[in-house]
């Protein structure tokens, strides 16, 4: 196998060397290429661009492969807990008990915010989006601990910071919920492991004690499990980005939440939802949508369908449409919107556009009916994948601030303004 890229220039050979991952895949390196040719490369979207070495997550996207530190998503799903597998990405090893069972009574130590955070909250307006809510919120941890500090601080200080994050998130966003609707907030109970934690804070009530069910905590396990790391994509190399100007892990973070609200990407959940309920409220047929999603004159896009990585089933969707037949068969609940996704899927899956552009169902596809029977509102759908992304963001932002090479991300870009000209006084401007 080659590990010399040749690239011939004015005539000229220039050697540029092949990095090959663990996996076998290969990436020309040009980190060297405009010092050696003047030369830069173009790539608008970073779609062949390959930003760092990273051993956390690989992903196969012809394949429908995902893998947390070399783990298939397959089992993690099925044998691991969500704290657990931040733990795997965070530090890359399963952890042992003794070191899950610390970090269990450090999630409950942290998992209260300053009571002034709560101020904050009641002056947002009603309706504010949780998501813009949270990304503010995550910044300013920094300003309320200002003992937790970031990429200059390293062992245990770093740790301390990554378990608080964990949980003060989770806290954070239940009462994004609850204040936004205007509900007393629920504080977190030691008694309560993370999941069911979080269940509790959204919809426990004085007068209906929220119950806990087993099955449905596990349920959002595993959404969360599924959410947790997917390599470089938009709102990893935000936190990435962020980070690589040194900026507290919050800062980076709430970078990170910003990006992920967007309906391309994370905010796909809430989207696919809302689409889901426009086809069942114009009467349930799906084909006048399948029609809207080819026309190169419509900007509708089917949501829930393609990926940049993934160019066959998304592994993720395969886990959770099995998780959400379970769930709904265990509430004893029909959700009329998962009728429309399977003939979706069913049609979009015959059809020569969806074929020819590779167009399969991908994790948001699913999500939003697990996340309605698990009660959850839409507007906190993004919310939800958030709090499932943070291990990966933790552990993204970790391994680029611990690289010995790590650089300032900076790219640069083929200039196509106006050549030099002379500025004009208003009183010639025509
Ligand atoms: N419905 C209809 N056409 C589509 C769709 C779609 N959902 N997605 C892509 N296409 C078409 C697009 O029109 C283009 O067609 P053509 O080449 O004929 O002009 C072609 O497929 C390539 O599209 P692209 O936007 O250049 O591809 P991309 O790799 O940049 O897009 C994507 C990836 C996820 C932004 C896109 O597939 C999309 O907008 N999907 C809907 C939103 C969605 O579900 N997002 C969640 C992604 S999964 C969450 C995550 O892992 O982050």
């Amino acid at each position: 196998m080659e590990t010399i890229a040749k690239l011939i220039v004015d005539g000229k050979t220039y050697e540029l060397p092949i990095e090959i991952g663990t996996e076998g895949e290969r990436a020309i390196d040009i980190s060297r290429l405009r010092k050696e040719t003047g030369l830069i490369t173009l790539d608008p979207g970073y779609a062949n661009t390959g930003s760092c070495i990273s051993s956390i997550c690989y992903m196969d996207g012809e394949k429908g492969i995902l893998r947390y530190r070399g783990i298939p998503i397959e089992e993690l799903a099925e044998k691991s807990t969500f704290v657990e597998t931040a733990y795997l990405l965070i530090q890359g090893e399963l952890p042992s008990q003794p070191f899950l069972q610390s970090v269990s009574e450090m999630l409950n130590e942290h998992s209260m915010v300053h009571e002034d955070m709560l101020d904050f909250f009641r002056h947002y307006p009603p309706r504010s989006h949780p998501m813009g809510i949270l990304s503010s919120m995550v910044n300013a941890l920094q300003a309320f601990y200002p003992e937790l500090r970031g990429a200059d601080d390293n062992g245990e200080a770093l740790q301390l910071t990554f378990t608080r994050l964990l949980s003060k998130l989770r806290t954070l966003a239940a009462m994004s919920y609850r204040i936004t609707r205007g509900d007393k907030v629920v504080y977190p109970r030691w008694d309560l492991k993370y999941c069911a934690n979080f269940l509790n804070m959204m919809f426990d009530s004085p007068v209906k004690p929220y119950e806990i069910d087993s099955d449905l905590v596990r349920a959002l396990e595993v959404y969360w499990i599924l959410h947790a790391d997917h390599e470089q994509n938009c709102y990893t190399s935000a936190v990435r980005l962020v980070g690589s100007a040194n900026v507290n892990l919050y800062a980076a973070v709430s970078a990170g939440i910003s990006a992920l609200w967007g309906p391309l990407h994370g905010g796909a959940n809430q989207a696919v939802a809302e689409m889901l309920q426009k086809i069942y409220d114009s009467g349930g047929d799906v084909k006048p949508f399948i029609e809207r999603a080819k026309d190169k004159n419509d900007p509708f896009r089917l949501y829930g369908f393609g990926h940049r990585v993934y160019k066959t089933y998304d592994p993720r969707a395969s886990i959770l449409e099995k998780m959400v037949e379970k769930v709904l068969a265990k509430l004893h609940r029909h959700d009329p919107l998962l009728d429309i996704a399977r003939r979706l899927k069913d049609i979009a899956e015959k059809d020569p556009y969806f074929i020819d552009h590779q167009l399969y169902v991908n994790v948001d596809f699913y999500s939003g009916i697990l996340l309605r029977a698990l009660n959850i509102p839409l507007n906190m759908f993004p919310v939800m994948f958030a709090i499932g992304r943070l291990p990966g963001w933790i552990a993204q932002w970790k391994e680029s601030h611990d690289d010995p090479q790590k650089k300032l991300s900076r790219p640069r870009q083929v200039y196509a303004g106006s050549q030099k000209r002379s500025y004009i006084p208003m009183t010639e401007r025509s």
